[in-house]
């Protein structure tokens, strides 16, 4: 097996399950290449180290600059704030190393360009966290539509409620709450939430043409976490938008931190002249489809439950029947991308793609803050 020594920065949430992914992928997935845990970085030196032994990292680094000029670095994954996102995976592919990095992909589209130009002029694999295309429900998903089975799609609906920002004593800023702060986040729920809802919305469905949006900022002011000062708070609470597709279909989307009740409600639906499909994040393993051409008297919504060897990814798991959760998302993730080096093939979405979500969203917020259809 062919090492790939992966040197990771930012040990929060997505640190722990980009890191299970890289342990994982091998167990599971017959690959060529083997991720080798060969450091993480993160400013807190003792923090770094109890991250390191708990996940695995053979070594720490405090400042990812030195990580990326380190020789024994094949790849680097980026698991910062979204402020950071360019300038570590800019400074990653001009030393030559591939770059895996968090969605959304930037602050905005133009860092996003650049950030393009920098891993196609090196040359480097690159790749971009949208997991949820590798649940496997959404992977069948996609089948069903690529295979024809929808025919004509009239409606594509998504939305993605959380309830998590309603008190307003919830500071912004600061490591906790860094997604509060536009200075980190770049946007709120449009850059957070609805991003995912565009990333998987463009590969079931195809390209976006245009946008109308609008935004709502619930609380105006928050303490900030790291000065103690009662700022305004600039980022979108909620976020709903409207848009054509190329295809012609129709698309509604809504997104809110305010929906009290809802953790991390993602739910999807596309409407077709001869079927229909929707799928739920709570109940990740399920996709129901409702096919017309089936005899009337026992024509309805089934619940397919996706964990037979012949639907995506489940023949490396367990038997029919029994099935897999969230954190699978990123070990199948990890796995495409292995088997990309290996063909030669790139692994989707990488940064090109998530430039045309970062379009999306930019358009969004635009949208919003001008009041009027935005063109992509
Ligand atoms: N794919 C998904 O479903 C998904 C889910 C959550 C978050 N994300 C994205 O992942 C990224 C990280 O989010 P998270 O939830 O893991 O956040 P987090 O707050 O849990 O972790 C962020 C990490 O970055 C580190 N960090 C910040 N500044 C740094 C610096 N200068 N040098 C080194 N490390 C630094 C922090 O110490 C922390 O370990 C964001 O871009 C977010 O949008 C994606």
């Amino acid at each position: 097996m062919k090492p790939l020594n992966i040197g990771m920065i930012g040990y929060g949430f997505m640190g722990r399950t980009h890191s299970n992914g890289y342990r994982q992928a091998n167990r599971f997935f017959d690959l060529e290449y083997q991720p080798v845990l060969k450091a993480v970085c993160a400013r807190n030196e003792e923090k770094a180290k109890a991250f390191a032994d708990q996940q695995g990292y053979e070594s720490i680094e405090t400042d990812w600059r030195k990580l990326i000029a380190r020789d024994d670095i094949d790849a680097i994954d980026v698991c910062t704030p979204n402020n950071l996102h360019k300038e570590i995976s800019i400074a990653a592919a001009e030393a030559g190393k591939m770059v895996l990095c968090e969605k959304p992909l930037a602050m905005n589209v133009a860092e996003g360009e650049e950030m393009c130009e920098a891993v196609e002029k090196a040359g480097v694999a690159n790749m971009v966290w949208y997991n949820y295309r590798r649940v496997p429900a959404v992977s069948l998903a996609k089948q069903l539509i690529d295979e024809g089975r929808l025919g004509q799609v009239f409606h594509y609906r998504a939305n993605f409620l959380q309830d998590w920002t309603i008190n307003a004593d919830v500071p912004q800023g600061g490591a906790a709450t860094w997604r509060l702060d536009a200075e980190a986040a770049g946007s709120g729920v449009t850059g957070d939430l609805l991003a995912h809802c565009i990333d998987t919305a463009l590969w079931l469905n195809g390209g976006i043409k245009d946008v109308s949006a609008m935004t709502e900022t619930f609380v105006k002011e928050r303490v900030h976490a790291e000065t103690g000062e009662k700022q305004p708070v600039t980022i979108d609470d909620a976020c709903m938008f409207h848009c054509h597709f190329d295809n012609g279909s129709l698309g509604l989307f809504e997104s809110t931190r305010y929906a009290r009740g809802h953790k991390a409600l993602y739910t999807l639906e596309v409407n077709g002249e001869k079927a229909s499909l929707r799928w739920d994040l709570h109940d990740l393993h399920r996709l129901e489809y409702f096919d017309h051409a089936d005899d009337s008297i026992v024509r309805g919504w089934r619940s397919v439950h996706v964990t037979d060897g012949d639907q995506p990814y489940m023949g490396n798991w367990w038997v029919p029947g029994l099935q897999i959760g969230y954190e699978h998302t990123f070990i199948h993730q990890v796995a495409d991308f292995l088997r990309s080096l290996e063909t030669g093939e790139p692994a989707h979405p990488n940064f090109r793609d998530a430039l045309e979500t970062q379009k999306v969203c930019d358009a969004v917020l635009a949208s919003a803050k001008e009041r009027s259809w935005k063109d992509i």
